[in-house]
């Protein structure tokens, strides 16, 4: 059981450098397996979720190396396996992200159902709904989903919701099938406009991408190049929350400002003052934070990977916030162990509302999910005495070296193997 222990109550200041975007570097890596010959992807964060990808890559056959601290080389063989391992598909959730990667590449996948962090159903259906409407066969099967080519060719494709994986999956494998396939409704996020990019550099024809319609004129095939991955944008959010929470000054730098551009409104209607210059967002904490409501939306609306951290920090506000969590049914489980810390949050369904106290207490938690076990850090990061935040390993999955980054801003955080009696008890419900 892993646990990091947090000693709460002092300002953040100094300087933090963003790694690359975890959803934008498993997508890409997926994407790797369209391309002939070799690719290199540069700016990869060495998490937990990266390492998995390259373990299920190298279990279809590729050549996968680290090459300097954050770039990777993959080579895919023309006779790339196309069924993924269960025991490490089921681990995250980009596992799924092969389905239209193998497709392309080899018309055939058979990828067990992926895992991920537990905040809803996470159906597969629009994934399988566009790779159809491509022409392949697609269905779920004993908990894998298996494809096949029968007669693929481009397509007009609507998705019900703007979903991120679903529209990755259908521009991966619409890039190499015949004809023009246009994807309406496409989600709009970043990483999408990042996996396109780089599919283009590889010779796709994809225009659009970061609207809502892309228009993919298919090729015969792609072939492998060196391509870095965007900044993560939700990383980036992270800090700029833990510097408001703690009510201390904090540059960060390897920023795309456009990217962060709901988060940034968001606390500056909390108080904060934020300054963005280049490449770097520079945030000083508001004496006193004012309370927000907050809507998760697809992007360009406010991430739903960033709601668990406001949440911690509207904990803390002058005030009421409401939050209604509009993309997964079940990411408010942090308020449960926010109310352990002292926060006073009332959850109805996809609605929380959260009535500022004056001060949160250090306690043993446990994270639930990647972005609540960082919520937690920021809580512990404001709370009086010391937090434990349990099963650290979900904190692991999307933060490179999250430790030695809150330590150089001055935060007195230690990765603790063993968990206090309490903690334990805690994680074994
Ligand atoms: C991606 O997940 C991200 N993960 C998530 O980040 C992020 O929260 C999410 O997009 C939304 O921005 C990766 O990129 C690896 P979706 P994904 O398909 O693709 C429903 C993090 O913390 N849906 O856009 O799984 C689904 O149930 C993680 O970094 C269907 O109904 O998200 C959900 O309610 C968490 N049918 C909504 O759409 C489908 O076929 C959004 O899902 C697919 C999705």
């Amino acid at each position: 059981m892993n646990v990091i222990r947090v000693t709460g109550g002092k300002p953040l200041a100094g300087r933090v450098k963003i790694s690359g975007a975890k959803n934008a570097a498993l997508a890409v890596l997926a994407g790797s397996v369209l391309g002939r010959g070799e690719s290199v992807i540069e700016n990869v964060p060495r998490i937990r979720d990266v390492e998995i990808m390259l373990e299920i890559l190298r279990s279809l056959g590729a050549e996968v190396s680290w090459q300097e601290p954050n770039a990777v080389k993959v080579r895919v063989p023309d006779e790339v396996h196309c069924c993924t391992p269960y025991l490490l598909a089921r681990k995250l959730r980009a596992s799924n992200l092969l389905l239209g990667s193998l497709l392309g590449r080899r018309g055939r996948a058979e990828i067990s159902l992926p895992g991920g962090c537990a905040i809803g159903s996470r159906p597969m259906d629009l994934h399988l709904k566009g790779l159809q409407a491509l022409g392949f066969a697609a269905c779920l099967e004993h908990g894998y989903i298996k494809g096949q080519a029968r007669s693929p060719q481009g397509n007009h494709i609507y998705l019900d919701f703007p979903s991120v994986g679903a529209t990755e999956n259908i521009m991966m494998a619409a890039s190499v099938v015949p004809g023009v396939t246009t994807i309406e409704n496409a989600a709009k996020e970043p990483e999408i406009v990042d996996l396109a990019n780089y599919l283009n550099a590889m010779g796709a024809r994809i225009r659009g991408a970061g609207t809502d319609l892309i228009k993919i004129e298919g090729v015969p095939s792609l072939r492998g190049t060196r391509y870095a991955v965007i900044p993560d944008r939700i990383e980036a959010g992270t800090f700029m929350v833990a510097a408001c929470i703690t009510g201390g000054e904090v540059l960060i730098e390897n920023v795309i400002p456009k990217h962060v551009q709901p988060v940034v409104a968001k606390l500056r209607e909390a108080g904060a003052r934020i300054e963005e210059k280049g490449d770097t967002v520079h945030v000083t904490a508001p004496s006193r934070i004012l309370p927000v409501d907050i809507k998760t939306l697809p992007y360009p609306g406010f991430p739903t990977d960033m709601q668990s951290q406001l949440m911690a920090m509207l904990s803390l506000a002058e005030g009421t916030s409401v939050i209604v969590e509009n993309v997964f049914e079940n990411r408010l489980q942090v308020a449960d162990e926010l109310k352990r810390m002292g926060a006073r949050i009332k959850v109805e369904g996809h609605i929380a509302v959260v009535e500022g106290v004056p001060e949160l207490y250090g306690t043993c938690v446990k994270s639930t999910d990647l972005r609540a076990g960082a919520a937690l850090i920021l809580a512990g990061l404001a709370a009086r005495g010391v937090t434990e935040v349990g099963c650290a390993h979900h904190i692991y999955r999307g933060y490179e070296n999250i430790i030695e980054k809150f330590r150089g801003l001055g935060a007195e955080m230690e990765a603790a193997g063993e968990a206090s009696e309490e903690t334990e008890d805690l994680a074994g419900k």
